[in-house]
């Protein structure tokens, strides 16, 4: 059955956003590398992503052919348009004034792609290069107010192409445009509902592990709960956990992720104190990227220690997620993908490996998961490791713990944690000079940071509102002694980060 549409990922840093609107379509979508062209099988559409690559050095010539081929609907966004430009012997070449963000698009030639879309509407512009000559196989159906092409298709081979990008919010009509290619061009079925994602893992778990002995990693964090709950529904009696507790989690994280583990879902959860080993080794480290490493490192001799001490076990859950198996198979090598040592003799049962973040959660809550467990903001795996610049020492973590543990508890009892996607504070390895009583003080300074973002590939800083960050501020230099100075990190993702290391 020709049931998903599949999205050809060149390495934009939107293409998961394209996956995101289609699913949101209640459509199955799948990201896929260019390599993984020549295996693609019942697909109803294909959509070729943006990239920061040129054409002039990759023009993906084999790849193209074999889609074109299938005779399947091609939707090519920026790069992706450029590709077909280039294959059907058209020239992309470099503007002169390049086009970065806001713009106006005017439709020439309305057709099934632009169908109830307005003639003149605001777009989303990323791009170096634009076409200097059109092959004939294409007519142009929008240009931006510069008079660039912004939109070409050929409707008889169904192959259409934008040069701005659809997926993100700033394209005011982009929704529809998905929307019309994925329904009245691709004919898509609708097969991603709610209820069926949980109803087909707990299928195919049924099917895997059902009777049989499983161990779950779990992190503490929100995909791991929900996968381990995922597994305690399906083989009750037979499932182990461990945690591994690093010394860098939050105040009291471990504590209440065991007490939910053990006590609601009935889990059998063990605590791996691994405090002082890791503490030990980064002790006097103060390099971010070395830190970093020792945390990564120490984390999988950990685990594969952990993993060794259980024994008669056939199946090891983790609890990857859609994004970290796009992400281990690009740039980053992610604690649960990487991680296991190179001879095992057990099986992996992933059961969140197709799910992006918020269909996780719609699935912990369908399971019954404590919304407060659920909503917590993403958490990095070197946890407050990197949120402590320079060394990190005991009294440092237990320091952070606290002003972190003051900050959150404002956020969620004045209704501001949900709003909120990501909020911690940074310990910054600087003192200033305060008065507290009548006293002389010289002591820490801590860095508030507060972000909202669709996946934590970009982010905007959160307008609080100052009364907020005044009584925050306020709060934690009563509460804590060691700090007399807060500061609101007022940065954007790029050109910061949102981790400080
Ligand atoms: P940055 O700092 O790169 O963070 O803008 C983007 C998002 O990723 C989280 N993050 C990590 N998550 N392991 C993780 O599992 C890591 O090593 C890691 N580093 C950063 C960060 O908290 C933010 O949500």
């Amino acid at each position: 059955m020709e049931n998903k549409i599949v999205i050809v990922d060149f390495g934009s840093q939107t293409t998961r956003l394209i996956a995101r609107r289609v699913r949101e379509y209640e459509v199955y979508s799948e990201i896929i590398t260019p390599e993984q062209i020549y295996k693609i099988e019942n697909v109803a559409g294909i959509i070729l992503s943006g990239s920061d690559l040129s054409t002039k050095d990759f023009d993906y010539r084999g790849e193209l052919e074999f889609i074109l081929k299938l005779k399947k609907p091609v939707l090519g966004i920026c790069f992706g348009a450029q590709l077909l430009v280039r294959y059907f012997g058209g020239k992309v070449e470099p503007l002169v004034t390049k086009e970065f963000g806001s713009a106006t698009i005017n439709v020439l030639n309305s057709s099934n792609f632009f169908r109830d879309i307005p003639k003149s509407s605001t777009v989303w512009m990323s791009h170096n290069d634009s076409f200097s000559a059109m092959p004939s196989e294409f007519s142009v159906t929008a240009k931006s107010n510069n008079e660039i092409v912004a939109a070409f298709e050929n409707e008889a081979q169904k192959i259409y192409a934008v040069q701005f990008h659809p997926e993100v919010i700033h394209t005011h009509y982009g929704k529809e445009l998905l929307s019309n290619f994925v329904f009245k061009i691709c004919k898509a079925p609708k097969n991603w509902k709610r209820q069926s994602i949980l109803e087909s893992i707990l299928k195919d778990g049924q099917n895997i592990i059902a009777g049989k002995n499983v161990l779950c990693a779990i992190s503490g964090g929100v995909d791991s709960l929900v996968a381990a709950r995922v597994v305690s529904q399906l083989a009750p009696k037979k499932v182990k956990g461990f945690l591994i507790d690093n010394g860098l989690l939050r105040k009291n994280e471990a504590e209440h992720v065991k007490e939910y583990l053990i006590n609601k879902a009935g889990l059998d959860i063990t605590i791996i104190d691994a405090r002082e080993r890791f503490l030990g080794k980064i002790a006097g480290v103060e390099d971010p990227e070395k830190k970093r490493k020792i945390i990564g490192e120490t984390f999988i001799r950990v685990f594969e220690e952990a993993v060794h001490t259980y024994k008669n076990f056939e199946y090891l859950m983790q609890g990857t997620i859609y994004p970290d198996v796009i992400e281990s198979k690009n740039i980053k090598s992610h604690h649960n993908v990487g991680g296991l040592p190179e001879s095992i003799e057990f099986k992996i049962y992933e059961p969140l490996r197709l799910l992006f973040k918020d269909e996780v959660r719609e699935l912990g809550r369908s399971l019954g998961i404590d919304e407060e467990l659920l909503m917590r903001h993403p958490f990095p795996g070197p946890g407050l490791g990197v949120r402590i610049l320079g060394e990190v020492t005991e009294e440092r973590i237990h320091l952070l713990q606290e002003v972190d543990n003051l900050y959150i508890e404002y956020l969620k009892k004045h209704d501001l944690y949900n709003k909120i996607w990501q909020a911690f504070s940074v310990l910054l390895p600087v003192r200033s000079v305060g008065v507290q009583g009548d006293a002389r003080t010289y002591a820490y300074t801590v860095a508030l940071r507060a972000i909202t973002s669709n996946d934590g590939m970009t982010a905007d800083v959160f307008d609080f509102a100052p009364h907020d960050l005044k009584k925050i501020a306020s709060m934690i230099c009563n509460n804590i002694k060691e700090v007399n100075r807060v500061v609101y990190d007022v940065t954007t993702k790029p050109p910061a980060t949102i981790e400080w290391e």
